[in-house]
């Protein structure tokens, strides 16, 4: 009976250690802005455990490795497709009537916020658990993308660091760390997901 409350002791402390040793583990194995959501409180002004300089300096790391892959992908395929600016695929097969009435006077086949989500049903978010972007969960697909083609990437109304301030120029909750990251180059969407996410503020 002694031996047996000793032995259940002792598995206790022994998954306790486990899960401090599994959580560290975990933690450092993390990204710097999965490491900022777990370790910092919702208030700005605690010092943040992660600084933003450390932050910067994993983003400048990973940056470099992606700008020299993309590089690379660009050379092997003989710029047979610029590496800005996009292109809509049922735009450039010529399937216009897939979005166009040009017999009816709105000249559309679905009203507009209905028109982008008859073929992109995984942006219709079902999923209460799921924390939905304000324009997305109204089909306003729109307000930050053209139909037909674009100078930019995914088809974007304006570059990824100009779009998100189409909208929100309201002074964040948490200003240092937004302060801090944006003047140094980072983008909205380093963090963000610009649609949907599990996490608060479709936090990546
Ligand atoms: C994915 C859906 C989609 C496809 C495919 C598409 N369009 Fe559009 N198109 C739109 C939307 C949305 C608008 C903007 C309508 C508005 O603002 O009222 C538009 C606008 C237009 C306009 C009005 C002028 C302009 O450029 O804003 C013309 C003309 C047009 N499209 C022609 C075409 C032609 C020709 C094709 C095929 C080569 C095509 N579209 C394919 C969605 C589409
Ligand atoms: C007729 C079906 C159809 C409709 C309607 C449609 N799309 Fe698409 N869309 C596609 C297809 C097909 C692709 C290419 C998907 C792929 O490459 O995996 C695509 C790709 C995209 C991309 C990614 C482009 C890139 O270069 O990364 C964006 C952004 C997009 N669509 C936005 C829209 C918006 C905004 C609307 C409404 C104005 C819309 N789509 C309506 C079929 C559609
Ligand atoms: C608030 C601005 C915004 C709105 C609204 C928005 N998008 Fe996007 N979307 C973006 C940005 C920014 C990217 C590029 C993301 C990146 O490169 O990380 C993107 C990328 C995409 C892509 C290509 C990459 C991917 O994530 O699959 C598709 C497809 C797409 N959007 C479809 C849609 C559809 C459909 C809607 C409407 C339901 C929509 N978007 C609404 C900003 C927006
Ligand atoms: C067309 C206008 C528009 C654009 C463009 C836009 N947003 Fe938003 N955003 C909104 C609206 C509306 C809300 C909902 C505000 C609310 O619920 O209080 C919102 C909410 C958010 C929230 C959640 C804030 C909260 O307190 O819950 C985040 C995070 C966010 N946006 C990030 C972005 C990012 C990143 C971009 C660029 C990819 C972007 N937004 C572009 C309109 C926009
Ligand atoms: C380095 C990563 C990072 C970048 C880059 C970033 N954010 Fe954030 N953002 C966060 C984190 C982390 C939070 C949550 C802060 C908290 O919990 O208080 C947040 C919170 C937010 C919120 C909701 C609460 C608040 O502070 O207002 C909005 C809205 C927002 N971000 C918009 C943006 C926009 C717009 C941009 C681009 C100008 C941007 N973010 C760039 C990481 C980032």
């Amino acid at each position: 009976m002694v031996s047996f409350i000793v032995m259940a002791k002792r598995g206790k402390l022994c998954a306790f250690l486990l899960l401090v040793l599994l959580g560290g583990g975990l933690l450092q194995g993390c990204d710097p802005v999965t490491r900022h959501k777990v370790l910092t409180t919702i208030f700005d002004g605690v010092p943040s455990q992660v600084p933003p300089e450390k932050i910067l300096e994993d983003y400048y790391q990973q940056r470099r490795a992606a700008e020299a892959a993309q590089q690379a992908a660009a050379a092997s395929s003989d710029g047979k497709e610029g590496i800005s600016g996009s292109r809509h695929r049922p735009y450039a097969e010529k399937k216009c009537q897939a979005c166009h009435d040009f017999t009816s006077r709105v000249g559309l086949v679905r009203p507009r916020l209905e028109l982008c989500i008859m073929c992109h049903r995984d942006f219709v978010v079902k999923d209460k658990s799921l924390n939905v972007h304000g324009p997305v969960a109204v089909g306003d697909c729109s307000a930050c993308h053209l139909p037909h083609t674009s100078p930019h990437k995914a088809l974007l109304e304006r570059n990824e660091t100009e779009i998100c301030g189409k909208c929100h120029q309201e002074r964040r909750q948490a200003a240092r760390m937004h302060d801090r990251v944006i003047d140094r180059g980072m983008t909205c969407v380093d963090c963000h997901d610009p649609h949907y996410g599990a996490a608060r503020y479709f936090l990546k």
